[in-house]
């Protein structure tokens, strides 16, 4: 059986967040108490996905450096790849063929948040689906923004567009994605989209007229975020502010993932934690060794 591998995609331009993102990238802006890319990481690590490669612009890789470094620290092996222009979401399996060598992908938008009870399962039985791709829908009010998904009575999809003018259907596709060990010959076959780009709904495309692709609703209850312009940053921190104070339990706090895990022991999170002891990441980080 092949194994699965994470790719979480970092580049992009991020304009439609400028002045904010004229010199730092959209990934590294704050949601709250930490960085937008934390999130998305997290998504990959409730998975159980260890082997991850981070693909950002060249101007940004060495910050994602800075802050990652190689994942030891939590457990993971990170490596990093960098997409010279923003060519397209499923340019990510071809940048990411020779990492991901034949084995299966869990891909994710490092933009994109996702919080809910119950996601964890979730992740789990899409990454022992072996065959074909697995996408996740959520119902939003204005689907043109997003990739739309159609879907017949039981919920099996019937078409996928990208950004349809006149949407048929409110479920948008997430930034989510598990694809089997085709999606990079695939990807290959791609040609570029009237936007110039290479687009990851002609991939999910493909596996739907292969009658590969099993769609996922993600029903009401989960909550699913995507940065991409100030508004939606802006919901997105108050949505982590107002359950992270009301419970005071962290979203996307990496390393109690880590932890929690078992990929990294208590000895391992106090040193973590140390340097940062007197902010509040850091005394949670601390508060979870006293469980
Ligand atoms: O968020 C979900 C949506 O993401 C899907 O519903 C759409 O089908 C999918 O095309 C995408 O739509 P967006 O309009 O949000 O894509 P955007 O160009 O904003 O890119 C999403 C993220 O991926 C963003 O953080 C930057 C990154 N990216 C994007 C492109 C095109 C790259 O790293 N490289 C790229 O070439």
């Amino acid at each position: 059986m092949t194994a699965i591998k994470g790719i979480l995609l970092a580049g992009g331009t991020g304009s439609r967040l400028y002045p904010l993102t004229s010199v730092v990238t959209k990934q590294m802006l704050p949601v709250y108490d930490k960085p937008l890319l934390y999130y998305p990481l997290a998504t990959l690590m409730l998975a159980g996905i260890r082997e991850i490669l981070v693909i950002s612009t060249p101007e940004d890789q060495p910050n994602y450096q800075r802050l990652l470094g190689d994942g030891g620290q939590l457990g993971l092996s990170l490596s990093y790849a960098v997409q010279t222009q923003p060519n397209g979401i499923a340019e990510a399996l071809l940048i990411g063929q020779s990492f991901l060598a034949g084995n299966r992908v869990m891909l994710i938008l490092g933009d994109n948040i996702f919080f809910g009870h119950g996601l964890q399962p979730i992740l789990h039985a899409a990454r022992e689906n072996t065959d074909g791709a697995t996408i996740f829908a959520y119902w939003v009010p204005d689907p043109q923004r997003f990739g739309v998904v159609d879907l017949d009575e039981d919920g099996n999809p019937t078409a996928i567009s990208e950004k349809p003018e006149n949407p048929r259907s409110h479920y948008a596709v997430t930034g989510l994605y598990f694809y089997d060990h085709r999606a990079c010959e695939i990807a290959a076959g791609l040609k570029p989209s009237a936007r110039g780009e290479l687009e990851i709904t002609d991939i999910n495309r493909r596996y739907l007229e292969l009658g590969d692709l099993s769609v996922h609703r993600l029903q009401r209850g989960f909550a699913w975020l995507d940065a991409g312009t100030p508004d939606a940053l802006l919901d997105a921190a108050n949505y982590v502010a107002t359950l992270e104070r009301r419970q005071g339990l962290k979203i996307g706090c990496i390393e109690e993932i880590a932890w929690r895990a078992g990929w990294i022991n208590a000895g391992d999170l106090e040193r973590l934690a140390a340097p940062i002891k007197h902010v509040d990441y850091g005394r949670y980080l601390l508060s979870l060794l006293a469980e």
